[in-house]
């Protein structure tokens, strides 16, 4: 056993980003890519299904224009923590604080320091958390800050009403077993932009590990254990993958070539458009013709005039996903939680229902069945 390393969430390794490679091709409307971090010297092991932390930094524009109407230098000293740790504001502003999304407290204090913002006081209250949410939607601190232009804050004011900055989780797309001290990430790059203002608004760690590490990434190892793979390589797989969904997917595949494995293994995949959105289509279709994939079914949303989803092939394929299911298989999910899981998770009970010719009820059982025994999993957010 290698030793254990040293680097851990509250002790993040600096990773060296390699490869940064955009996967959706012109024209589409995603922007995802693959990404590349060597770990070499860290000692970090992950296995398939884990989880990569990764801290991010703030877009120095958006620092900028803060400091601004701040009236700060950059250069004020900042507390970090109430161990007395403190670094100068441009840096508290870049690494250590949200400066995007706006909390509770920084809201409060604006209706304290501003009469005109007295309308925002109801909503603060915890039980109006849908129009408090309505109120933020599409709203950074910034531009309540340029709404309420004559509120001022003294920089320790302003620190003490912002959030950390916290990491966020990606799905490894990668078997350590096949590519060695190094991670891949499949990421979705967040940008929209708001009826209200010119600025182009962009998630602050998607649009970091696109465009703004320089190279350098502080990572950690967020450990899955409820998303492994069964034990037994012979059992078949049946994993649902749309869009970013699709990453610890392709480290499963990873992992049985490595292994020399080749039990029954069907992936779904899902995405708008096949010409622009079939990630890693190269590397699946390989996969298929080396026998380390079975099955291959995809879902192009857009590509006809009606939505079709991975759940519509579930339910076409019905009679194989219950064949399968009555073989052992396990069945992983992994992609949007809000509305994907949700749709799945209905049509794997009504898949059951007509192919295995059960009542509602008993579907139920069924899949609480699978639930008791690991064989349904899901990683969805
Ligand atoms: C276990 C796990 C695994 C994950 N795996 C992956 C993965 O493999 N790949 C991947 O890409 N992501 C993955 N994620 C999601 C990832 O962690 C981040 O949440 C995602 O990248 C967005 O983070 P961000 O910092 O870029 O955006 P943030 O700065 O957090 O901004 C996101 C916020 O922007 C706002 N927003 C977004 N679009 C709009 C809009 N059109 N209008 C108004 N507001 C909007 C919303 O408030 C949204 O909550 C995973 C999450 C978890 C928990
Ligand atoms: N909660 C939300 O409203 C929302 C919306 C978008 C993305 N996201 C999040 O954005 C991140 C990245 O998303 P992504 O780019 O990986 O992919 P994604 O937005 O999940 O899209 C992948 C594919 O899933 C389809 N899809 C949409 N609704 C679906 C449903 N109910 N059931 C099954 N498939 C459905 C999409 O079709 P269409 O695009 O044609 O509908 C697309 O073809 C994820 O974190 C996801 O959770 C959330």
């Amino acid at each position: 056993m290698p030793p254990e390393s040293s680097y851990s969430r509250k002790n993040p390794f600096l990773g060296t980003l390699g490869v940064n490679r955009r996967l959706t091709g012109e024209g589409s409307n995603k922007e995802t890519r693959h990404l590349e971090i060597s770990l070499a010297g860290s000692g970090l092991r992950y296995e398939v299904g884990d989880s990569l932390g990764v801290f991010p930094s703030n877009d120095p524009g958006l620092v900028e224009m803060l400091l601004k109407r701040l009236g700060f230098s950059g250069d004020e000293e900042c507390s970090l923590d109430a161990e007395g740790t403190s670094c100068p504001m441009r840096g508290a502003l870049t690494r250590h604080f949200t400066i995007t999304s706006p909390s509770r407290q920084l809201l409060q204090a604006v209706v304290e320091k501003d009469s005109s913002a007295a309308f925002l006081a109801p909503i603060l209250d915890p039980a109006s958390m849908p129009h408090l949410e309505k109120f933020l939607r599409g709203r950074d601190i910034l531009d309540v800050l340029e709404e309420f232009p004559a509120v001022k804050f003294s920089p320790e004011e302003f620190t003490g009403v912002l959030r950390k900055l916290q990491p966020r989780l990606y799905s490894i797309a990668s078997s350590q077993n096949a590519i060695g001290d190094s991670v891949h990430l499949t990421v979705a790059v967040v940008r929209y932009s708001v009826g209200h203002s010119p600025r182009p608004r962009g998630g602050v760690c998607s649009t970091f590990l696109a465009e703004r590490s320089n190279g350098e990434i502080p990572v950690f190892v967020h450990s899955a254990k409820h998303f492994r793979m069964p034990e037994n390589p012979e059992t078949p797989l049946i994993m649902i993958g749309p869009g970013t969904g699709v990453a610890p997917f392709r480290a499963f595949l990873q992992e049985r070539k490595a292994a020399g494995t080749a039990g029954f293994s069907w992936l779904i995949f899902g995405e708008q458009h096949a010409e622009t959105d079939f990630l890693y289509r190269e590397e699946f279709e390989s996969a298929l013709a080396d026998g380390t994939l079975t099955k291959l079914t995809t879902a192009f949303s857009r590509d006809q005039d009606h939505k079709v989803y991975v759940q519509h092939r579930m339910e076409e394929e019905g009679a194989e996903i219950f064949a399968q299911l009555e073989r052992g298989a396990c069945f992983y999910v992994c992609g949007d939680a809000a509305r994907m899981a949700r749709d799945v998770d209905a049509a794997l009970h009504r898949v059951i229902e007509v192919h295995g010719g059960r009542t509602p009820e008993q579907a139920n059982e069924y899949v609480d069945a699978m639930k008791k025994d690991k064989r349904y999993r899901k990683d969805v957010y």
